[in-house]
Formats: C-alpha cells, structure tokens, sequence
C-alpha cells in the first residue's frame, strides 16, 4: 500500500513504439507517469464514464459486453485477449498480438493516438482481470510491479487491496463488479429457492414469447431447431443453423443457453469462444453419439476445451445413459467425471426413477442437476434438482397445435385459440426495447 502510495517508485518504464504492443503500452495511462498519466487516465475516465452500468450485467464474454456498451462491435473480444496475454511489459510480444494491436486501432477508428490507446487499454486491462475473477482467483490481480528508486524491480502483494491503491488505481472497479454480475446472472439461477425451469425454445419468436411471460433465462432444443429447418436431429447438421439462432437470441433480455448437441465436430474452444462473444450464458454438451456413449475421457476433454476457453460459459454436461438405454450404471461416475473436467451443472435426460434422481443430487453435491419436466415441478423440487427443461415438448406441442388448426377448418370445427397477429409483432417490441 505504501508503495503505492509513493511517487518515487514508479510503473515499469516502456520504451516509446509506433505500431503494435510496444505501441500501445507507450500510450496507456497504466505505464506512464507524471503529467502523461494524469492526461491518459483522464481520457480513460471520460470513456468509463458514459457507460452505463446496466449495460454491463449481462452475461457472455465480458470484453464483448464492455466493447458493445463502448459501441464497438463485440467480436473485438477475441483480438483483445490476444493482445491482454502480451500487454504487461514482462511478458513476450508476440506477432500476433502486434498484429491484434493493429486490428483493434483499425476498429476503433484508425487514429494512431492516446484517444485510440485509451479505449483499447480499456478493454486489455479487463480482459485478463475478469476472466480470473471468473475463474475463481482471489485477488484476481495478485500482484503489480513497481520500480524502486534504486532502480529495482518490487513485487507488490494485491491481496488486500484487489484494485489497487494510489494514483494508478482501477478506475474501473464499479465496471469490473457489473459485468461479474452479468457473467454471475445464469449461475445465480441454479440457486434460487426454486429450481430453474428452463422452457426451450426453437426460433426467435418462441423465446420471444417466453421472456415476454416471465421465463427468467431460456434455452434451445435442438429437435426444434434441426426439424423445423428440415434437417436431422442429434447427427451435427445444425452448426449453421443453431449459431445463427443463438445470434438472434443472445439479443434477449435474458440469458441464454444453446444445446450445442455432441459439438458439431468443431474445435469446443472455438465454438465456446464464438457463442460468448455473441452473449450467449451456457451451452449443453452431450456425451450420445447416436447409439452408443462417448468415451469419459474424451467427453471430458471436450468440456475442459470448453471452459478453458470461456471460462463465463455455464457448460451443463447431459448424460445420456437414460436417454438412450445404454450403460445406467455409469451415469454418476459420468456426471462426476465432467464436472471434475470443469462442468457446472449435469443434465441426465430420461432419468424417471425418483430414489435414483434423489441418489444423483446427492453424488452431485453442490453442482445442479438437471432433468426433463417429465415429474410435477414440486415433485422435482422436493428431489433436489436445480434445472427442469421442457426439452422439445414445445415444439412439439406447437406442432400439434398448428395441424389441430388446419384440422379444426377443415373440418368445419372451431379451431385452437391462437395469440393475434398484433400480438406476435408487438411481443418482439416489448421484448428487444432498446435497438442493440
Ligand atoms: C476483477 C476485475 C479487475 C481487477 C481485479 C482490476 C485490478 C486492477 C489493479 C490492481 C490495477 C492497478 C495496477 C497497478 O497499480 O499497477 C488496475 C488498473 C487499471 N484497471 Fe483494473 N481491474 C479489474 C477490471 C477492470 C475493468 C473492467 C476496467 C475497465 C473497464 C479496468 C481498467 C483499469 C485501468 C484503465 C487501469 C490503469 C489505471 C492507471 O494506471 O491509472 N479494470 N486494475
């Protein structure tokens, strides 16, 4: 603290640079001194000042939201990481990063000056701060450097003081802990009095529908999305189509969570990568591979690629056993196994019997268990389980609907009742109230 405090030892000297990292880092408040920091980190205030807090406490990837509430476009996210493992003057520049620099000052309009480095070392400075927030760290900074007078370099202990002290501060600190509750928002869900139900929707308007009656998060089904595209379900043949979804999704006032159903084959820290960045809060991964499991170790695997790469990301891991009547056995030493691997929560579709629902909650401790609303919602309650998901019931139930209507006029009988057309268009309206 008393370091800190002192103007004689001051941040690590950075050479002056004109492109890149060393670019950068010469034109942040958080390496310079004197009267250059006071000017820079004035700018920087200035910036942290028209953002509004609440537009911080959403979930995804929290560069991504603090880009978007800077009016930048949210993709930024990824570059910026690139740039944050760089940005300290003790660590390595790599090209990348000098590339990602040069990426971001393009972004953000092309100005090469310390307006430019501001709003960039913005996002840097979050970047890796909250995502070890996130991941658990206390302090999530544990240490900051300081050159002494003599011109030594001191390691200076944050544990009791996680934003700083002094002049260089974290101006940032109300930001920081609003896009935490943001990121905190889905997991909170899952520890409420009452267990989360979890309706799924399968197109804008279905989800549309369900925020507007009061669901407070919502998720995919992937037979909903995969059949009503006429494609199969469960095979991978939905990537396209279930990004493209989630994308119109992630603009909802509520989080959302995508069936990702076995990954699309694609890089998991990819595909976890890209859905945070568009805000999306969660994910469920499946270990059926049409007729048979996926190996434990593989699964596993699959679901650490997905934390380590959004570590925000809720990855509810789904057990298959029940769902397709093989290996019952196996399911708690499965759920345990992927919740070690990072999972926050497990889904065991098709699990019935109440003692085994009862047994599982208890192996699963204080990570939630999820099951199909196949059991009264108190009933399931009473068992322990934290998420009850409608699955596809309605989609499929729209279905029905909507052929019981054609039916009933065809017929010369009255048909289903049915919201309004104005109804339809005003509930995107009621739910999208400001454009994003
Ligand atoms: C949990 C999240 C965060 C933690 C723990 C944290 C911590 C810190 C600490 C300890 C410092 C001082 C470093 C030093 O004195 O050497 C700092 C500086 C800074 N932080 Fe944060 N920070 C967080 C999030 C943020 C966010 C979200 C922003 C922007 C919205 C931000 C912007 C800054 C800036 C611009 C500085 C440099 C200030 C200066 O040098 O004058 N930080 N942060």
């Amino acid at each position: 603290m008393e370091i800190l405090n002192d103007s004689t030892f001051v941040v690590p000297h950075v050479p002056r640079g004109s492109t890149g990292v060393a670019w950068l880092r010469s034109h942040v408040a958080r390496f310079a001194e004197g009267a250059d920091h006071v000017r820079r980190r004035e700018a920087a205030v200035r910036l942290l000042e028209k953002v509004p807090l609440d537009r911080l406490r959403r979930p995804g990837h929290p560069v991504a939201t603090l880009a978007e509430a800077l009016g930048l476009p949210r993709h930024l996210a990824s570059d910026v990481d690139i740039v944050a493992a760089s940005y300290q003057p003790h660590d390595p520049v790599t090209p990348e990063a000098d590339q990602a620099v040069g990426r971001l000052v393009n972004a953000t309009g092309g100005r090469w000056n310390e307006d430019t480095a501001a709003l960039i070392g913005l996002l840097v400075q979050a970047s890796g701060a909250t995502r070890s927030a996130i991941t658990g760290n206390r302090p999530p900074v544990p240490t900051t450097r300081r050159t002494s007078p003599s011109g030594e370099e001191v390691l200076v202990d944050l544990s009791r003081f996680p934003f700083g002290a002094g002049r260089h501060a974290c101006p940032g600190e109300q930001h920081a802990e609003a896009l935490l509750d943001g990121v905190g928002r889905f997991p909170g869900l899952h520890d409420a009095d009452e267990p989360l139900l979890l309706p799924n929707a399968w197109d804008f308007a279905s989800a549309a529908a369900l925020v507007r009656r009061g669901y407070l998060a919502i998720g995919t089904t992937s037979l909903g999305v995969a059949a009503s595209r006429g494609l199969p379900d469960a095979v991978g043949s939905t990537y396209r189509e279930t990004l493209e979804l989630a994308r119109s999704l992630a603009r909802l006032p509520v989080p959302i969570t995508v069936d990702i159903e076995a990954g699309f084959g694609v890089d998991a820290g990819e595909l976890a990568a890209e859905l945070t960045t568009m805000g999306v809060a969660g994910v469920n991964i499946e270990d059926g591979r049409g007729d048979r499991l996926e190996s434990v170790d593989e699964q596993c695997d699959r679901v650490s690629a997905l934390k380590a790469a959004a570590p925000e990301l809720f990855v509810n891991a789904r057990v298959d056993t029940y769902w397709l009547g093989l290996d019952h056995e196996s399911t708690s030493t499965r759920a345990t196994a992927y919740v070690d691997a990072g999972a926050d929560g497990v889904f065991v579709p098709g699990l019935r019997d109440e003692p085994l629902i009862e047994d599982l909650v208890g192996v699963l401790g204080r990570t939630p268990l999820n099951v199909l609303a196949e059991h009264p919602f108190h009933r399931l309650r009473e068992l322990g389980v934290r998420r009850v998901s409608t699955g596809s019931l309605l989609y499929r139930t729209a279905i029905t609907q909507a052929v019981a209507a054609a039916d009933a006029y065809r017929a010369g009988v009255s048909a289903p009742t049915a919201m309004s057309y104005d109804h339809i268009e005003e509930t995107r309206r009621h739910v999208l109230p400001e454009p994003r």
